[in-house]
């Protein structure tokens, strides 16, 4: 029987803030400060070298994979069996706050803290983990380091991936120091477990204590290249014009009007989040229009419908503006469900805690969709204030709701480490 443990919130929530300052910016917009480590950057690497620093202080044995995935190892009673690993990211968007992934790699480490104050050890070994580039916006494929080590995507793959200045995945990872040299797609966890912020209204507008996550529902990112022709914005009469914004933007209204339709069931979501065009400049008819396209979907089918109805728009607006436009898929991670035992523990934990709890599927992409390829996993959810707004520099939780989110992760770990 495992001891009854709680984390200590303060502690934890200093250590977000700590890691919050790395990368620290000022929101254009609002004035607000927000974070900046986008995967791979000088400010990446600072943040990755405090957490390491961090995991060895607790006593972790560090190893760092490949893809640049960095482990800790705390030892379990029985050394031989496979760990409990508890992760998540600290890469960040460029309009982040402090939460978004770093209170699952924090709130893991918090684990470890805990267990060595009250000197309890585990049966099983644990594995506290932070994870290359979930966020995948500088490499366009999302939750690569855990998709590489999971072997979805194959490391050759993942190294060439090219940022927008053709920067690769590889020299990036080498010159912050965390190319490793561990192979990737050997770790096979007993379980896996990540605790992360909802970045959504439900769990707050229910006025509920956490989240058990039952899922991740259906993502496709592709981008889209539009060309049509350069031309003089003040002489070319408008219907001469191959206008490559033009295209760009109908394709951005249609995907709205796609999510009000119903077709697509009543949680499709769409953004056109890049939109590049080329010259950029005030006089001329763009040339070209290179642009993101993020489908979301809870349904496998309804997205596969989505997807076919907006190439077939695609095909439309081309002809109809006389440009070209062709699409490459950069991601795509179908509905995935999680462990029915481990939500049940997660409730389990959450209820010997006193905390009210609902199932609820996840709108965000988390490297645990791509462990539970691997080993059992489930994820709980913390809510969050203003809306759960996320990808924002306003995101923020409380010290009590994150406290909360990480004595359930304690619990679900501690149970798990002790099976046999
Ligand atoms: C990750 O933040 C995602 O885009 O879902
Ligand atoms: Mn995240
Ligand atoms: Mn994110």
């Amino acid at each position: 029987m495992a001891k009854t443990l709680n984390i200590d919130g303060k502690r934890l929530y200093a250590s977000l803030a700590e890691l919050g300052r790395i990368g620290a910016y000022t929101d254009e917009n609002t004035g607000i400060v927000g974070v900046n480590r986008l995967a791979l950057t000088a400010a990446d690497g600072a943040g990755r070298r405090l957490v390491t620093k961090w995991f060895r202080a607790a006593g972790l044995r560090v190893t760092i994979d490949k893809i640049g995935n960095v482990f800790g190892r705390r030892p379990g009673r029985d050394d031989s069996l496979a760990p409990v690993m508890l992760g998540s990211h600290i890469d960040s968007v460029p309009t982040a706050g402090r939460f978004d992934g770093c209170l699952g790699v924090l709130g893991a480490l918090e684990v470890v803290r805990v267990l060595n104050d009250a000197k309890a050890a585990t049966r099983r070994p644990l594995v506290v983990a932070f994870f290359t580039d979930e966020e995948g916006c500088r490499f366009g494929t999302d939750m690569l380091g855990s998709a590489a080590a999971t072997r979805r995507i194959p490391l050759e793959r993942a190294y060439a991936l090219k940022d927008r200045d053709g920067l690769t995945v590889k020299d990036e990872l080498r010159k912050i120091g965390f190319l490793g040299g561990e192979p990737v797609g050997r770790l096979r966890p007993h379980a896996y477990l990540e605790c992360h912020i909802e970045q959504g209204p439900l769990l707050r507008h229910k006025g509920l204590d956490c989240g058990v996550v039952m899922g991740v529902q259906a993502i496709s990112w592709q981008e889209l290249t539009i060309v049509g022709k350069s031309a003089h914005a003040g002489t070319t009469p408008m219907s001469f014009r191959r206008d490559a914004g033009l295209a760009a933007a109908r394709l951005d209204v249609a995907l709205r009007e796609m999510t009000l339709s119903g077709r697509y069931g009543r949680d499709m979501r769409a953004a056109m989040g890049a939109i590049n065009l080329r010259p950029n400049m005030v006089n001329v008819v763009p040339s070209r229009a290179v642009c993101t396209v993020d489908l979301r979907n809870p349904s496998d089918a309804l997205m596969a419908k989505a997807e076919a109805d907006f190439a077939r728009l695609c095909k439309k607006i081309a002809k109809q503006d006389r440009v070209a436009i062709s699409s490459r898929s950069t991601a795509k991670t179908p509905h995935v469900p999680f462990d029915a035992s481990v939500q049940a523990l997660i409730a389990a934990q959450a209820d010997r805690l006193g905390l009210s709890h609902e199932p609820i599927l996840s709108g965000a992409g988390h490297d645990a969709q791509e462990w539970s390829r691997v080993c059992k996993t489930a994820m709980v959810f913390v809510p969050g204030e203003y809306d759960g707004i996320s990808h924002n520099p306003r995101e923020f939780s409380t010290r009590k709701q994150c406290t909360d989110g990480v004595n359930v992760l304690l619990g679900a770990a501690q149970v798990l480490a002790e099976e046999a």
